[in-house]
C-alpha cells in the first residue's frame, strides 16, 4: 500500500494552550499536522511543498531506519539540501524494518517547536506481543508563547553568555491543555506516548492507575509495571492500562516538567498540567492531584522482548566529551570533543557519493562536522561523557542501539568516569533510539554498522542542536556508493540548485 500526502507548509494563528494566540506552522492551512498510521512494509510518499516566504524546510521521520534510503532521512546538508521557499521535495520510501511508535518533524532550526510535527504509528498484525482492546496515541510536548525565531534571537546572543535555554510556558497533550480522555470500564488500552517536544523531559502518570511498559522507541519489551514514566523529548513509550471496573469517579492524568533542566524556574511557571481520565461524564472532574512520592521507571533495566543479546566487543569506539562554552563572539555553543557542528556547504551524503575511494577518509567531510567513518558490519561503541551541567537526550538516526552503561559518576579528582561504578553489562541490553545522559555523567551504547548511509547523532534538545551538539556517521561508504537506491534523484539535484549548492 502506498500512502501519499501532499503537504504545504505555512503560518496561521492558533490558540493551542488556551492561553494565547500565536503563529504556528500549519499543514495545508490547518493545525495540528496529521497523525499517520501505516502498516509495516507500506510506502510513504510525502510531497513537501515549502509555503514559507523566507525559510527553508525539510522533514525527518524520527526512528525510521531508512535502510537503503538514507537520502530520504531529511536533515538538511546531511542527507539532502534544504528545501527553498516555493520548492517541493518528494520523500518516498518504504518502512520494511520498523514497527511501533514514531513521529515526523521538520529538521530545520526549531520549526517543529512551532508545530511542524506529527505522530507516525507503524502497525503489524501481532507486532505488539500483548493483548489489548484499544489503542490511543498521546502526543506530549511543551509549548512556548513566542515563535522559535524570536526565541533563537535572544538565545544565540552575546547577552545570553551562559546559554540559558528559553523557558516554555506550558505543557500540552495532543496539541491542547487539559485533555479529556473518555474511557470504558474494565478495558485494556495501549497508550502510545510520544514526546514531540524540543526541550524539557516530562514525568507522566495517571492517578491510581498502573502503567505497564511494553514498547520503547519502536522496541517491544518485556512487561514492566510502574506508576510513572520519565520521557525525554523524542522518546516514545507504549504502556498498557487496564481501567477500573467502577465508574463512580474520574482520575487525573498528570504531566510534570523536569524542572532541573530549566536554568531558572519562573515563579509563575506551572510545573504540572492536569488532564482527565473520564469514566463518568456526569461526575465531577478530579482536581489537580500531584503526587510526588512516585518513582519513575529506569529504562536502563528494560529488556527487549526479542532478547537480543549484547553485541560483541566493539571493533570501533568513538569517545565524545560533551561541553558547552562561549566562542569568541560571546555566544554560547555546544561541543563534542571541542568541535561545534557547523553545517557544510554540500550535504554530507553527496560528499560521500562523489568522493570515490576517499569517502573512507573522514577528513574529506571537513573539520567542522565531527565526521566518523564506519566500516561495514562492524560493532560500534559510543562512549559519551557529559561534562556539562545539563541533562541531554541523544538520538541516533538510522539505528536503535544497545545501552550498556549509564549514570556512571564523574570523579572530580581523577577527571574521569569511575568505571568501577558499573559492574557487568546487561545480558539483554535495552535498545532504543533516544537516550538521556545526566549532568556530569555518561553512557555507553553499541550498535552494528549494518545500515549504510549518512546518519546524524545529536542532542534532541532543539536549542542544543542549534548550538552545534551533533556529529555525523558515514556508515559503509562503499555500499552507499554502490546501492542504486542511495543515488540522488533529480529532485535532490533541483532542490540543491534552488539553494545554490553546486552539483556536479
Ligand atoms: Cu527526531 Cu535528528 O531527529
Amino acid at each position: 500500500t502506498t500512502h501519499t500526502f501532499n503537504w504545504t507548509t505555512g503560518w496561521g494563528m492558533y490558540n493551542v494552550d488556551g492561553v494565547k494566540d500565536r503563529e504556528v506552522i500549519t499543514c495545508n492551512g490547518e493545525f495540528p499536522w496529521p497523525d499517520i498510521k501505516v502498516n509495516r512494509g507500506d510506502r510513504i510518499v510525502v510531497y513537501l511543498n515549502n509555503g514559507f516566504t523566507n525559510a527553508n524546510t525539510s522533514l525527518h521521520f524520527h526512528g525510521l531506519f531508512q535502510n537503503g534510503t538514507s537520502q530520504m532521512d531529511g536533515p538538511p546538508l546531511v542527507s539532502q539540501c534544504p528545501i527553498a521557499p516555493n520548492d517541493t521535495f518528494i520523500y518516498n520510501f518504504t518502512v520494511p524494518d520498523n514497527v511501533g511508535s514514531y513521529w515526523y518533524h521538520s529538521h530545520v532550526s526549531g520549526q517543529y517547536q512551532d508545530g511542524m510535527r506529527g505522530t507516525l504509528i507503524i502497525e503489524e498484525e501481532g507486532a505488539v506481543p500483548y493483548d489489548y482492546d484499544e489503542e490511543v496515541v498521546v502526543q506530549l510536548s511543551e509549548w512556548y508563547h513566542d515563535t522559535t525565531d524570536v526565541l533563537i534571537n535572544s538565545f544565540m546572543n552575546l547577552y545570553n553568555p551562559t546559554g540559558a535555554e528559553p523557558i516554555p510556558q506550558n505543557l500540552i497533550i495532543n496539541n491542547t491543555m487539559n485533555l479529556t480522555w473518555n474511557v470504558e470500564p474494565d478495558t485494556t488500552y495501549l497508550l502510545r506516548i510520544i514526546n514531540t517536544g524540543g526541550f524539557v523531559s516530562q514525568y507522566f502518570w495517571i492517578e491510581d492507575h498502573d502503567l505497564t511498559v511494553v514498547e520503547v522507541d519502536g522496541v517491544y519489551t518485556e512487561q514492566n509495571t510502574t506508576d510513572m514514566l520519565y520521557i525525554t523529548v523524542a522518546q516514545r513509550y507504549s504502556v498498557l492500562i487496564h481501567t477500573k471496573n467502577d465508574t463512580s469517579r474520574n482520575y487525573a492524568i498528570m504531566q510534570k516538567f523536569d524542572d532541573t533542566m530549566l536554568d531558572v524556574v519562573p515563579s509563575d511557571l506551572q510545573l504540572n498540567a492536569t488532564s482527565y481520565m473520564v469514566y463518568n461524564s456526569t461526575t465531577s472532574l478530579p482536581s489537580e492531584n500531584y503526587v510526588d512520592e512516585l518513582d519513575f521507571l529506569d529504562d536502563f533495566y528494560l529488556v527487549p522482548y526479542n532478547k537480543t543479546e549484547l553485541f560483541d566487543e566493539p571493533d570501533y569506539t568513538i569517545t565524545v566529551d560533551v561541553a558547552m562554552d562561549n566562542l569568541i563572539n560571546g555566544v554560547n555553543y555546544a561541543f563534542f570533543n571541542n568541535i561545534t557542528y557547523t553545517t557544510p556547504k554540500v550535504p554530507t551524503l553527496l560528499t560521500a557519493l562523489s568522493a570515490g575511494k576517499n569517502a573512507t577518509d573522514a577528513t574529506v567531510y571537513g573539520s567542522n562536522i565531527n565526521a566518523f567513518v564506519l566500516e561495514k558490519d562492524e560493532v560500534v561503541e559510543i562512549v559519551l561523557n557529559n561534562l556539562d551541567s545539563g541533562t541531554h537526550p541523544f538520538h541516533l538516526h538510522g539505528h536503535i542501539f544497545q545501552v550498556l552503561v549509564r549514570d556512571v559518576e564523574y570523579d572530580d579528582t581523577t577527571h574521569a568516569f569511575n568505571a568501577d561504578n558499573h559492574t557487568a553489562f546487561p545480558e539483554y541490553p535495552m535498545m532504543r533510539d533516544t537516550l538521556y545522559v545526566r549532568p556530569q555523567s555518561n553512557f555507553v551504547i553499541r550498535f552494528k554498522a549494518d545500515n549504510p548511509g549518512v546518519w546524524m547523532f545529536h542532542c534532541h534538545i532543539e536549542w542544543h542542536l542549534i548550538q552545534g551538539l551533533a556529529l555525523i556517521l558515514i556508515e559503509d561508504p562503499a555500499s552507499i556508493q554502490s546501492t542504486a537506491s542511495q543515488q540522488i534523484t533529480e529532485n535532490h539535484k533541483s532542490v540543491c540548485k534552488n539553494v545554490g549548492v553546486p552539483y556536479e
